[in-house]
């Protein structure tokens, strides 16, 4: 469905991640798990291979009904990471975006560019008026992608976030389809 350009000679993908990438997400989650931990919902970060591939059930269900979407990240050959919608409400016209990476992916531009990839699909081929990007307030590297993509940061749930004994403030960004528009302009992608 995409594809991404080829970074310093190396092998870049984005593509659906399915069911049948059950084995290949799971020795993924274990070279990610502790990096992403804190970062994103407990829901996602699984175990073993069931955990895995009821991640991957859920999203294809939900993808069976226009919703929510996965997408995995491969650098020559390897998954090392993914974006998805994390909701995605064509009646509402709004959706949100999340991430993660395994640690030896990061810094390299790869979660910008596949946002900016599925940014591109929401507003331009979907129709979608708004995209939304949640954090813990504390996650910098996470903010700063929500930076290059253009979103605003138009709020804070505080002390919405638990982990560990601490009760994290979560920002909530979003861009909407005429400021993305201009985005893609200064962005050079047309
Ligand atoms: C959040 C997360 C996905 C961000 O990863 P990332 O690698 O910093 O983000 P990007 O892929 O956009 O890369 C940006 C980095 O690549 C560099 N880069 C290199 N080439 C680039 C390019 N062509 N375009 C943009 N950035 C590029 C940037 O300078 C930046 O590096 P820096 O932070 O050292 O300045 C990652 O830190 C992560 O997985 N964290 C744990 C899980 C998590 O927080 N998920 C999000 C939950 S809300």
């Amino acid at each position: 469905m995409f594809s991404l350009a080829l970074r310093d000679d190396a092998l870049l993908s984005l593509r659906p991640l399915e069911i049948w990438h059950a084995e290949e997400f799971a020795a993924h989650m274990d070279r990610a798990r502790e990096h992403i931990r804190p970062w994103v919902g407990p829901a996602f970060v699984t175990d073993d291979l069931e955990g895995a591939r009821g991640t991957l059930r859920r999203y294809a269900e939900r993808q069976a009904a226009d919703g929510a979407r996965l997408y995995g990240i491969w650098l020559d050959g390897t998954l090392v990471g993914g974006v998805m919608f994390v909701d995605f409400n064509v009646a509402l016209g709004s959706c949100e975006v999340g991430c993660w990476l395994e640690p030896a992916a990061e810094g390299l531009g790869l979660i910008t560019e596949a946002c900016h990839t599925l940014l591109d699909w929401a507003f331009t081929t979907r129709g979608m008026h708004r995209a939304e990007w949640h954090c813990r307030a504390d996650n910098d590297r996470s903010a700063a992608v929500a930076v290059r993509l253009g979103m605003t940061l138009e709020g804070v749930r505080r002390e919405f976030w638990p982990f560990g004994d601490t009760r994290h403030d979560k920002q909530i960004w979003a861009v909407l389809a005429p400021e993305w528009q201009a985005h893609r302009k200064l962005a050079g992608m047309e």
